[in-house]
């Protein structure tokens, strides 16, 4: 099942992670949320794979499932496979899983406030992560330790900062120890959770950059989660769609930006801020996903989509996920339409409208 992944450059690299078919369904009062339905993907050694999608479409159930971290109940594993290095973590127990977060896995979640520990300095968190896997490394050694990576992901005065408390640093600077503590261990493979979502503009950038830093530095696969396109074009070199729980577009960033084959990405990528747009020019999806415990049968884009308009195929028959050449796999029954830039998109937007900001943008461009 080792299947190789391609890269942008052609040459392949062994998978470092490997998802198959997972599902996940979430119990409720109202019913049965399919909140993660027959997701599959790999990571190759090294990669930074973006995962973007809606609020609700299943990003972090996805993520957070390979680490044993969404709670059961609510939620069951109904299926799945999810080799990281030749073993499944979905069949790990909760020691073992344990030990390979923050050991070959790091992760790095939105919200530091919640993830860090308020009555324990900084420096103390960082030291019993790395003590984990460095039993035999003194307190002095554990505290030089800490002070590096402090220092490699840019916290200022890093000996000053390592016996403060997480009350006592700005949001910016916690994520920054969050991914310190996250890339103790030098792990094979970084899950970074809206990183920046909880951050200001200009902190996002600063964060994003020591993240990619921190990437570099230990050479982890990285699955990224966002739902901001702009972050995968700029750290990400292939993406994930997500839509309703499931994977509709896959495949190198360059390639959907330039190209999306699926009418959920045309949207994503229309509803983007652009430079030579002003904001109140954003063209956001309208309407809303599906209800998760009573998913549509054919589509669960159709009910937005602009592609669909009196085809019935769309609403009795799902789209399986296929290959459309250059990498890419989509899930739309006419995803071949879509090779021509100006069809498709979501509902209520007019074709010519469309043609005349693309020829803008490629004027600016020129
Ligand atoms: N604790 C829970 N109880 C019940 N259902 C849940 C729970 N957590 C998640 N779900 C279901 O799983 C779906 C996917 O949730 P998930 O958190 O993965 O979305 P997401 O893509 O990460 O969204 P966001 O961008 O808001 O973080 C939700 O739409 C919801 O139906
Ligand atoms: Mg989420």
């Amino acid at each position: 099942m080792h299947a190789n992944t391609s890269t942008e450059s052609g040459e392949t690299r062994r998978p470092l992670l490997e998802v198959n078919d997972l599902t996940v369904e979430f119990r409720t009062e109202a019913g049965i949320a399919q909140a993660v339905n027959g997701v599959s993907f790999t990571l190759a050694e090294g990669e930074i794979l973006g995962l973007v999608g809606e609020s609700g479409s299943g990003k972090s159930v996805t993520a957070m499932s390979l680490l044993g971290l969404v709670p059961q109940p609510p939620a069951r594993l109904r299926k799945g496979q999810a080799l990281f290095d030749g073993r499944d973590l979905l069949t790990l127990e909760r020691r073992e899983l344990r030990r390979v977060r923050g050991g070959q896995v790091g992760v790095v979640f939105q919200d530091p406030m919640t993830a860090l520990n308020p009555v324990q300095k900084v420096g103390k968190q960082i030291g019993e992560v790395l003590r984990l896997h460095n039993r035999e490394m003194s307190p002095r050694e554990l505290t030089t330790r800490a002070v590096d990576l402090l220092s490699l992901v840019g916290v200022p005065q890093p000996d000053v900062r390592v016996r403060q408390h997480p009350h006592e640093l700005s949001g910016g600077l916690r994520q920054r120890v969050m991914i310190a503590i996250a890339i103790a261990n030098n792990p094979r493979l970084l899950i970074a959770d809206e990183p920046t979502t909880a951050l200001d503009v200009t902190i996002q950038a600063q964060v994003l950059m020591m993240l990619r830093k921190a990437q570099q530095e230990t050479g982890a696969a990285t699955l990224l989660i966002t739902h901001d396109l702009g972050v995968v074009a700029q750290m990400a070199e292939r993406v994930i769609v997500m839509y309703a729980g499931r994977i509709v577009e896959q495949g190198p960033v360059r390639e959907i930006f330039a190209r999306p084959r699926h009418p959920y990405t045309v949207g994503l990528l229309d509803s983007l801020p652009r430079l030579d747009q002003d904001d109140e020019q954003l063209r956001p999806i309208r309407g809303n996903p599906p209800s998760l415990l009573n998913p549509p049968d054919g589509c669960a884009f159709a009910a937005r989509c602009g592609l669909r308009q009196g085809r019935d195929r769309c609403l009795t028959e799902r789209p399986e996920l296929v290959e459309v050449g250059d990498g890419r796999l989509s899930a739309c029954h006419f995803h071949d339409e879509l090779v021509d830039p100006d069809a498709g998109g979501p509902v209520a937007e007019p074709a010519e409208q469309r043609a005349a900001d693309r020829e803008t943008v490629e004027a600016v461009d020129e």
